[in-house]
């Protein structure tokens, strides 16, 4: 079950030098491989940067020191458009979530790594940039010092209470509980946390909220993202407890999102 996938998902920053298994890298390979539009219908560039045979540090891509021993990256490639970075938040999740389910660890980073190191690896178009990468590999058994630090530093173990974030009217199915349960454990960049949702009889209407003026710039592009992994995970648990689903504008919905919110898309269920 993905939400029980997503429950145990945790950002791994230290990994074993392990190498992946030949079987856990041909999986990766094909899920990337068959990864689609996203629910906006941009088409996301996920590149693998696999670690040289032998080179149990992995490709070379600075991280201030953040991540150690990492088996590869997936390189998260987009135009810098609202809904291209959501799309690719999406598709990248799911390829973090295949990870997991297979006992490997991932850390997104979209702050903590250096760009200009990655573009040796990749051939990007004038209007393309690196919006994020994923190492990955098998956790060490130890986390080190630094990687407390972090998520110290991002809060990581604080998720805000449901009821702040989501609002269901009476009239909803009980098992949407569930399928919000999974948006509110989702990682997000700096444990952001951006994602509010308003559920009544027509949908689940996804909102994001604004980060403060200060930090609009800075801060858009990732949330951007937060809001695609977050339509993965809802989208993915929503459709192991109801069956079909589907990504909707809804007019009425989009009202109800209240001040300091953006609205997203609403998942209507028994569609799609
Ligand atoms: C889009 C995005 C960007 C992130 N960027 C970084 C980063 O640059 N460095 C880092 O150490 N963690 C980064 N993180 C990881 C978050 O800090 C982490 O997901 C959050 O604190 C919640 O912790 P958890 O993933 O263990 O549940 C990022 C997460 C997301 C979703």
């Amino acid at each position: 079950m993905l939400l029980d996938v997503i429950k145990k998902r945790k950002s791994v920053r230290t990994f074993s030098p392990e190498p992946l298994e030949e079987a856990h890298r041909i999986h990766l390979e094909s899920h990337l491989e068959s990864i689609g539009e996203g629910p906006f219908r941009h088409v996301s560039r996920i590149m693998d940067a696999p670690a040289a045979d032998g080179n149990d540090e992995g490709q070379q891509i600075g991280t201030y020191g953040v991540i150690k021993g990492q088996q590869g990256y997936l390189v998260g490639i987009c135009r810098p458009s609202r809904e291209s970075l959501m799309d690719l938040g999406y598709n990248m999740q799911g390829a973090a979530l295949l990870l997991s389910s297979l006992g490997i660890g991932t850390c997104w980073l979209g702050g903590t790594f250096k760009r200009s190191d990655i573009k040796d690896y990749v051939d990007l178009e004038d209007d393309e940039g690196i919006a994020a990468v994923i190492p990955y590999g098998y956790p060490a058994e130890k986390a080190r010092v630094i990687e407390g630090l972090m998520k110290k530093a991002a809060g990581s173990s604080k998720r805000r209470a449901f009821n702040e974030l989501f609002t269901v009217a009476e009239e909803a199915d009980e098992g949407v509980f569930e399928c919000l349960e999974a948006v509110r454990l989702a990682p997000s960049s700096m444990n952001n946390q951006p994602w509010r949702a308003v559920v009544d009889g027509r949908g689940i209407h996804l909102f994001m909220a604004l980060p403060g003026r200060i930090r609009v710039e800075a801060g858009l592009n990732m949330r951007y993202l937060d809001i695609g992994i977050a339509m993965y995970h809802l989208e993915g648990v929503c459709k192991e407890s109801f069956g079909c689903v589907g990504w909707e504008n809804d007019e009425r919905g989009s009202q109800l999102g209240g001040q300091g919110t953006e609205y997203v898309a609403t998942l209507k269920i028994g569609k799609g």
